[in-house]
């Protein structure tokens, strides 16, 4: 299960990335917001974080105006790791060497036919482990301080 946000400025990201969820079957669960009304990022960022950490939803994609606003609330919850990315090898790397379990795409930066490429790739690519693992451990150990 994808969970998926967006505020005003990703809302019609966060479609596009709906229907193409759809059409390769995977699951998801869109935590808003629902229409193109201002509306502010971190409210629907948290319970899409929350899902993810409390296990209900493997990762969250998540679509502000520059992609940078929602990766800052989602990088608040415990235990989140958010990307903001707005190319090809990022999105793949902070998979790979992050273990990123939020993407953040900005719906002003990024075109549609890029954005589902950019889901794809993180979507689909495992993390890395080994060196990496020992750096996501003092990720933590910050964020428990
Ligand atoms: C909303 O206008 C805009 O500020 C927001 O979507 C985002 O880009 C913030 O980082």
């Amino acid at each position: 299960m994808i969970a998926l946000a967006s505020d005003h400025g990703g809302f019609q990201l966060k479609e596009a990335i709906k229907a193409h969820l759809e059409e390769q079957n995977i699951p998801y669960e869109d935590f808003g917001c629902h229409d193109e009304t201002s509306c502010d990022y971190p409210d629907m960022a948290y319970p899409a974080c929350k899902a993810v950490v409390e296990g209900k939803c493997e990762k969250a994609i998540l679509c502000c105006g520059t992609g940078i606003g929602i990766s800052m609330a989602a990088n608040k919850v415990k235990g989140i790791r958010a990307a903001a990315c707005s190319d090809y090898f990022s999105a793949k790397y902070t998979r790979l060497h992050n273990d990123a379990n939020a993407l953040c795409l900005g719906g002003r930066v990024v075109g549609v036919g890029l954005a589902l490429e950019l889901c794809d790739v993180f979507l689909s690519t495992p993390f890395e482990g080994g060196r990496h693992t020992r750096r996501i451990e003092k990720l933590t150990e910050i964020e428990n301080q």
